[in-house]
């Protein structure tokens, strides 16, 4: 039986866009598409000093792009930055996002629509700025950045759950249109972890989530980041969610 195979060939030094690379666990997915070979474009939304001094600890060619991926016109002008700096997309990381938690009962919309345009519509943007290439090129990686919070019950997040939960979906019907055309599109969801997202929480909430886990500790950014290579290697994986997080979205 015949297959037919329309994928191309994954370039030499992948360009990749990292978003939110100024932050925690953005630093570690950084740092480790620059050991597997691709040239960074490591971006932030107001950190530009933090973003800087990851692109200072590559290897490889990177460079520094800013924008809030909210914007569409943002999206488009850091895009072109792109283009001039290094080229086109080949691996695009939508890390980049927010958390405002509260009971929905108390919740202001401004809040809920902030993290649906920033986590949800920002994810749109970069990916719809992105795949065109990846498709005319017949080679391509979206990476998604979820959380448990998209697939079990967590009170207090219905907004940032909501824009999980969207994103897996997006996910799988993007994987579905572009597979084809030799372009893997999943997710990689994180448990808990020490950034600047969850520094604000409280020890009693930080525990509970430890006890609830069947491996009691949390994944080092690191260990999540290092899950982005089977995606990156493999041509026959996709549509789906793999979960760094110590086994919490079983429970
Ligand atoms: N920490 C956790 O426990 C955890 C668990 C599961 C999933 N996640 C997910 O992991 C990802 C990274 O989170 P983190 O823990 O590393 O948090 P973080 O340290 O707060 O980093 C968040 C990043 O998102 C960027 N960002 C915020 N608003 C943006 C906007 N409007 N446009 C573009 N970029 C924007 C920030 O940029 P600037 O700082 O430059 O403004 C920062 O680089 C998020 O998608 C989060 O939902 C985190």
């Amino acid at each position: 039986m015949s297959q037919k195979n329309t994928a191309g060939v994954r370039p030499a030094q992948p360009v990749a866009l990292v978003t939110g690379a100024s932050g925690g666990l953005g630093q570690a997915l950084a740092m480790e598409l620059d050991a597997l070979g691709c040239r960074v474009a490591v971006h932030y939304n107001r950190s530009v000093d933090a973003a800087r001094a990851v692109a200072g600890k590559l290897d490889n060619p990177s460079i520094v792009v800013g924008g809030d991926i909210g914007s569409w016109d943002a999206v488009g002008t850091m895009f072109e930055e792109i283009q001039e700096g290094l080229g086109p997309v080949d691996v695009l990381v939508n890390n980049g996002g927010i958390r405002r938690d509260a009971l929905m009962a108390m919740q202001s919309p401004q809040d809920w629509h902030e993290v649906i345009r920033t986590n949800l519509l920002g994810t749109f943007h970069t990916t719809r700025a992105a795949v065109g290439g990846m498709l005319r090129r017949r080679w391509g990686r979206v990476i998604n950045i979820v959380s448990p919070s998209g697939l079990i019950a967590s009170s207090g997040q219905t907004a940032y759950s909501a824009s999980k939960a969207g994103i897996i979906g997006l996910t799988r019907s993007l994987a579905a249109e572009v597979g084809r055309r030799g372009v893997t599109v999943n997710a990689l969801s994180p448990g808990f972890m020490e950034t600047p997202m969850t520094s604000g929480l409280s020890d009693a909430v930080v525990d509970g989530i430890r006890e609830k886990s069947p491996i009691p500790r949390f994944p080092t950014p690191e260990e999540v980041a290092v899950a982005m290579r089977l995606f990156l290697d493999s041509d026959c994986v996709t549509g789906q969610v793999v979960s760094v997080d110590g086994g919490v979205s079983i429970t």
